[in-house]
């Protein structure tokens, strides 16, 4: 049989995540080949230039220049997530497959926007979220759908990432990070990082939701949510609200209890999840120190055993091991290229990364309106819409 041509990729936004994690995840993915790297920050591009160590890769400050005269057939979308659509649909407008970061967008037109685009592409288009790859989410997976734990009823998420000093601002000129203490005394010299305009910290919502509705196989419906003020208790000179919680009702009737935040101080683990079925528990350690748990009722346990499902996956490839996340970040990229390659569903299509977006949203509207109950849209195409058209009223 003729050996699969490699799929090469074209990786936008060369920041933290873009050149500190990406390159050298994408390069260490089989069949996978990064010929290209795009960021409108120079210096930026080229320390990303640097890390990927390969005089072949090509450099450009205009994306749509990389679209037009790369050698590339995919595109990784790793820039502020409020730019990930307008970006993601130019890429499938040229003819490229897509990966992109989490979260998908801020905005429900956004959503569509997406969900349009990839459907009168035919092209591949997946979500880049990790934790669903985790070897605790994949045994709970396995558990759950061996109903282990019975009917899922309750399920609580948490993101609630303490940021360092240095995370509001970055240098004009060399994209570094400034923290606010000096950035604030010459605001000529920086320019406002992404979190600013993650104005409601449930917007990163996504990454919780992913690896829940990757267990539960579920949707959300619906959705109420509660914030703190419109301004930070412990940063007064930031606009967004330090926590905000969410109650999402789900299609298969589980309730979800979700919590945000991005500025309060925190210890690790940022993440923690807890999932509670008619037959049993199972729960992430909040702490460090702490260990996750299990409790079966069939198994006539009195307390919960305390254990640890491990970090790094066990069953990892070795070279996926050198990725990030304990070898998670490998697995997004190497199932978007098995999708090209082999013509499959996409790992998080893109009906997932809107499931996973939307309901985030709509926690925002609630919020603003008293916390009313909102429905969240469908966006699978079926007896009301035909794939590539809007819905009435839409
Ligand atoms: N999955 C995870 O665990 C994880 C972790 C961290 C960040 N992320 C996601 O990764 C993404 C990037 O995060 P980051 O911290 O590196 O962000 P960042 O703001 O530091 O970097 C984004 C970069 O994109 C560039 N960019 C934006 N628009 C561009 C355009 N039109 N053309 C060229 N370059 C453009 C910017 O100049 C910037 O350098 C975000 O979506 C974030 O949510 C995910």
């Amino acid at each position: 049989m003729a050996k699969k041509q490699p799929i090469k990729l074209g990786i936008v936004g060369m920041g933290n995540r873009g050149a500190n994690g990406w390159i050298r995840t994408c390069q260490l993915v089989r069949d996978c080949r990064v010929t290209a790297l795009c960021d409108k920050i120079e210096d930026l591009l080229q320390y990303g230039y640097g890390r990927a160590n390969d005089a072949d890769v090509k450099c450009y400050t205009d994306y749509d220049k990389m679209l037009k005269e790369a050698d590339i057939d995919a595109v990784a979308v790793v820039v502020e997530p409020e730019n990930n659509v307008e970006l993601s649909c130019r890429a499938l407008e040229a003819g490229k497959h897509v990966l992109c970061e989490v979260p998908l967008c801020f905005s429900l037109e956004d959503c569509w926007k997406t969900v349009l685009a990839v459907e009168k592409s035919g092209l591949k288009f997946s979500m880049a979220e990790q934790v669903r790859y985790s070897p605790y989410m994949r045994a709970w997976k396995k558990m759950v759908d061996q109903d282990q734990l019975g009917k899922i009823v309750f399920v609580e998420g948490q993101y609630l990432h303490g940021m360092t000093d240095d995370r509001f601002y970055h240098d004009t000129k060399t994209g570094a990070r400034v923290p606010y203490q000096i950035a604030r005394k010459n605001l000529k010299g920086v320019y406002k990082s992404r979190f600013w305009q993650m104005k409601h910290p449930i917007l990163y919502l996504p990454h919780e939701l992913s690896p829940i509705l990757m267990v539960l196989d579920d949707r959300v419906e619906k959705v109420t949510c509660m914030s703190t003020r419109q301004q930070s208790y412990l940063h007064d000179w930031l606009p967004n609200p330090d926590l905000q919680v969410a109650l999402m009702h789900t299609a298969k009737d589980t309730i979800l209890r979700l919590a945000c935040c991005f500025t309060v101080h925190n210890t690790q683990p940022w993440h923690w999840y807890h999932f509670m079925g008619t037959k049993g528990r199972v729960e992430t350690n909040r702490y460090n120190h702490e260990r996750m748990k299990m409790w079966l009722a069939d198994s006539h346990m009195v307390e919960p055993a305390e254990l640890v499902w491990q970090y790094g996956m066990y069953d990892a490839l070795p070279e996926a091991l050198a990725s990030g996340h304990g070898g998670g970040d490998y697995y997004p990229v190497s199932g978007f290229i098995e999708c090209i390659l082999n013509d499959t569903e996409p790992p998080m299509d893109v009906y997932k990364a809107a499931e996973t977006a939307a309901p985030a949203v709509v926690a925002v509207q609630s919020a603003e309106q008293g916390s009313i109950p909102i429905d969240v849209p469908d966006f699978r195409p079926g007896k009301k819409r035909k794939p590539g058209c809007r819905p009435r009223g839409n």
